[in-house]
């Protein structure tokens, strides 16, 4: 098989891929199993430690905090990236802090200075070492590490398979997009009081959009019928919706502005439509059409090699186990939760929204936060939920919605009333996004 070839996905829709392992309650708060997902889970993964875009010149570094671990991605004189542990190799003093750049690393204690490359430089007093000068000898230890999608990835775990085999096939699936154009346009961290799982689970259907989303169904068809439920052996899934109203929740022909707006913006007429059917299917159609005949002269230069699909539609797709990413067409919307280092009921929930430049556009629509100036924003906004108190400026985003849903499962979690989902077909993923998190615990990943 070439890279570019892709498996036939199992059907994300059908419940005889699964086992039937229940979801129960104390996965979410047990701190034996949050022990659990460390040791045969988090230290065995790939881990994202930034993008790529943040470090582009030699000794550019990024630092990913993860629960009480800490790693640093350098980039190297010859262009290459290196993985360390961000501990100093003399009394394991951790040696930066955040994201940043360094001709070395100079720990902040007794001053030894590590090179870019991991190799001990200089040490005060380096005859007094009764083991001979540790100096060009002692190394910072490194981890594995690797790119894919304008992202730095390291793992923990010496005998982990290759990354792409890890993510396969998400690298065959998404070769299409300029993943490493997409600029950040709004970037968070945000403290929950849920389990990380949630965030999974959340997007690992789509069930609950119309009851938590309504804005989305006239924007993104929610039909059931209309997505593909697609599943991968190891964990990996995605939804595919055309991104065109919902029949189900018609409006009154003429009422879909949303829609409309689109389609006027590449030149179609919404009223030129007979029927909402003739505007919803062969509108999205005639998109796809003027899309193909306009991009180029648009300045949208990231469809030069995206299919009729990947140009109108939303491939909400998650990466096994904390990872999601919508790839819509003229954005890349990441999400990530990572476990709190203390208390297994909260998690540290990630939202990237990245948009690929368009020539000419000052203002974009981030999807998740709003519009936002086409530029990379500066820093990680760092805040706690706190009911949506700490994130005032996403109020009613679709996000905000999810997060809201948070906190009452993980309370409904403790409750003797729960003792496992009952599933509709279409949230088959989630079942399976467990019983593969129990085939790492039980140590045989598959
Ligand atoms: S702990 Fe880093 S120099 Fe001593
Ligand atoms: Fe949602």
């Amino acid at each position: 098989m070439t890279a570019h070839q892709v498996p036939m996905p199992m059907n994300g829709r059908d419940p005889a891929n699964l086992r039937g392992d229940p979801i129960t309650g104390d996965r979410y708060w047990s701190r034996d199993f949050a022990r659990a997902e460390w040791e045969m889970l988090w230290t065995k993964i790939w881990h994202i430690a930034g993008r790529l875009s943040d470090i582009p010149d030699p000794g550019d570094f990024l630092v990913h905090d993860f629960m009480k671990e800490s790693v640093i991605v350098v980039r190297q004189q010859d262009g290459s990236i290196r993985a360390f542990y961000n501990a100093c190799g003399h009394r394991g003093m951790r040696l930066v802090r955040e994201s940043s750049s360094v001709e070395a690393f100079v720990c902040p204690y007794h001053g030894w200075r590590w090179g870019k490359n991991g190799v001990l430089q200089y040490a005060q007093d380096p005859q007094d070492f009764p083991q001979g000068n540790p100096c060009g000898k002692l190394r910072l230890k490194e981890l594995r590490c690797d790119a894919w999608g304008g992202f730095a990835w390291y793992t923990m775990d010496d005998a982990a398979p290759p990354l792409a085999d890890y993510l396969d096939p998400i690298p065959a699936l998404y070769r299409n997009y300029a993943m490493d154009t997409a600029v950040r346009v709004a970037w968070y961290r945000i403290e929950l009081n849920a389990n990380w799982k949630f965030v999974t689970d959340n997007f690992s259907e789509s069930y609950h959009t119309r009851t938590a989303h309504p804005q989305v169904p006239p924007w993104i068809d929610q039909d059931v019928d209309s997505a593909r439920h697609e599943l991968w052996p190891k964990g990996h899934g995605r939804t595919v919706q055309p991104m065109r109203p919902s029949l189900t929740d018609r409006p009154a022909i003429g009422t879909n502005e949303v829609f409309a707006a689109i389609l006027k913006a590449w030149d179609i007429d919404p009223d030129a439509y007979r029927s909402y059917e003739d505007f919803v299917i062969q509108g999205w159609r005639d998109l796809k059409a003027a899309k193909r005949r306009l991009w180029r002269e648009r300045g949208y230069l990231h469809y030069e090699h995206l299919s009729d699909e990947e140009i109108t539609d939303s491939l909400h797709t998650v990466i096994f186990p904390n990872v999601t990413i919508s790839f819509l067409p003229d954005n890349l919307v990441f999400f990530r939760s990572e476990p709190h280092p203390d208390d297994a009921e909260k998690c540290f929930f990630d939202l990237w929204c990245m948009a690929f430049p368009v020539e000419g556009q000052e203002v974009v629509d981030s999807i998740m936060a709003g519009p936002r100036p086409l530029r990379e924003a500066e820093a990680c906004e760092h805040r706690v939920f706190d009911q949506g108190r700490g994130v005032p400026e996403l109020t009613g985003q679709i996000v905000y919605q999810d997060m809201e849903l948070a906190e009452g499962m993980q309370a409904g979690m403790h409750s003797r009333g729960y003792s496992d989902a009952h599933l509709a077909a279409q949230e088959t993923r989630v079942r399976y996004f467990h019983e593969v998190l129990n085939d790492w615990l039980a140590g045989c990943r598959p």
